[in-house]
């Protein structure tokens, strides 16, 4: 296990990440993925520890993920679903997350579909000086840094299983296609691609990916574009061109206001990732997608399934060996 001195309380974003915390993130997932091909799949890390899983917002794999990544790290887990819960009767966000304090809530991971509630919580933690950690679990369109830190451990794992780092990744060109103007998981995954120094491509068509994506982001200024290594395309080919890595993104439907898109079909034949697609990409390019997948329609259901190109079951199993990092060292220090 790594000996690295963690200081933030929440983890709220990948912005501000720094090579050491993706390092040791990255570090620390590798050792709990031996553990977790271990017969006995559980260290006493986290025992005595309480992780509420608020999930405001519906999800499969993310809460599931975070539950038995607590397990296997022996805290006892408390799991909540709007829709069940007195939310229905009225109760404030901020006073369901008290709720959860007073029950010596140690952890909380946040999902909501509105961006910046995870921030609210911690601060509100941090204002009534309860040592409590926040891990946001995706907030609207903002960002999911979970989901980031665990596609960024898929790919260098892949290039090294013992020492992922993000030093491998230097120069390699990833591209990112899909619905990135909605999609919270392409922002996280901008923040820690660029900063492990990879050439990013995003490819959409232009109402799911405007002109100044990247000013929006505050990423960057025009001029300093080419610089951050961030590229914007509305055609896929730029985009897939020598590409080592493709992430696809689901089209969030539930997050569109507008007829964006005119059909699903022409979508699918223009910016649908296919085996044919993938032969402008480097000949070992692996695809990716954070699921749940619309089969079909952002890539063939055939590709989704292929073990020679698709990473999609890596990245679920790699997702609690990251979840256990995370948890271990927001948590750490307490038990
Ligand atoms: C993503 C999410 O919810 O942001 N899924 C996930 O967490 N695995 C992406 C999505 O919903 O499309």
């Amino acid at each position: 296990m790594t000996t690295y001195t963690w200081n933030r309380r929440h983890i709220l974003s990948l912005a501000d990440f720094t090579t050491a915390e993706y390092n040791a993130i990255l570090q620390t997932a590798a050792s709990f993925q031996e553990v977790l091909s271990r017969r006995t799949k559980k260290v006493p890390t986290l025992q005595g520890q309480v992780v509420a899983n608020l999930f405001f917002e519906p999800s499969t794999r993310t809460r599931s993920s975070f539950e038995i990544a607590a397990k296997r790290l022996s805290a006892d887990t408390l799991n909540f679903a709007a829709s069940t819960s007195s939310l229905t009767k009225g109760e404030t966000i901020l006073d369901t997350a008290k709720t959860y304090l007073a029950m010596g809530t140690d952890i909380m991971v946040i999902r909501h579909k509105e961006a910046g509630v995870p921030q609210a919580i911690a601060q509100e933690m941090d204002r009534l000086e309860e040592k409590v950690s926040v891990l946001n679990a995706g907030d609207g369109q903002h960002e999911h840094p979970s989901q980031g830190l665990l596609d960024l451990f898929t790919i260098c794992r892949l290039i090294d299983p013992q020492k992922p780092r993000i030093e491998l990744l230097q120069g390699k060109k990833i591209a990112i296609v899909g619905d990135i103007l909605h999609s919270r998981v392409a922002r996280s995954n901008i923040w820690s691609l660029i900063a492990s120094g990879v050439e990013v491509h995003l490819a959409a068509p232009p109402t799911l990916l405007p002109k100044f994506f990247a000013e929006y982001l505050g990423l960057t200024t025009p001029e300093n574009f080419q610089e951050q290594r961030l590229f914007t395309h509305w055609r896929l080919e730029p985009a897939l061109t020598n590409a080592d890595f493709v992430m696809t993104l689901r089209l969030q439907k539930e997050r569109m206001t507008g007829n964006l898109l005119p059909s699903l079909r022409e979508y699918h034949q223009i910016f649908g990732i296919t085996r044919n697609k993938l032969k402008l990409c480097k000949p070992n390019v692996k695809v990716l997608h954070p699921g749940p997948v619309n089969r079909g329609i952002e890539i063939s259901s055939d590709l989704m399934d292929d073990p020679e190109f698709s990473l999609i079951q890596d990245q679920v199993t790699s997702g609690v060996s990251v979840r256990m990092a995370l948890l271990y060292f927001i948590g750490g220090g307490k038990g």
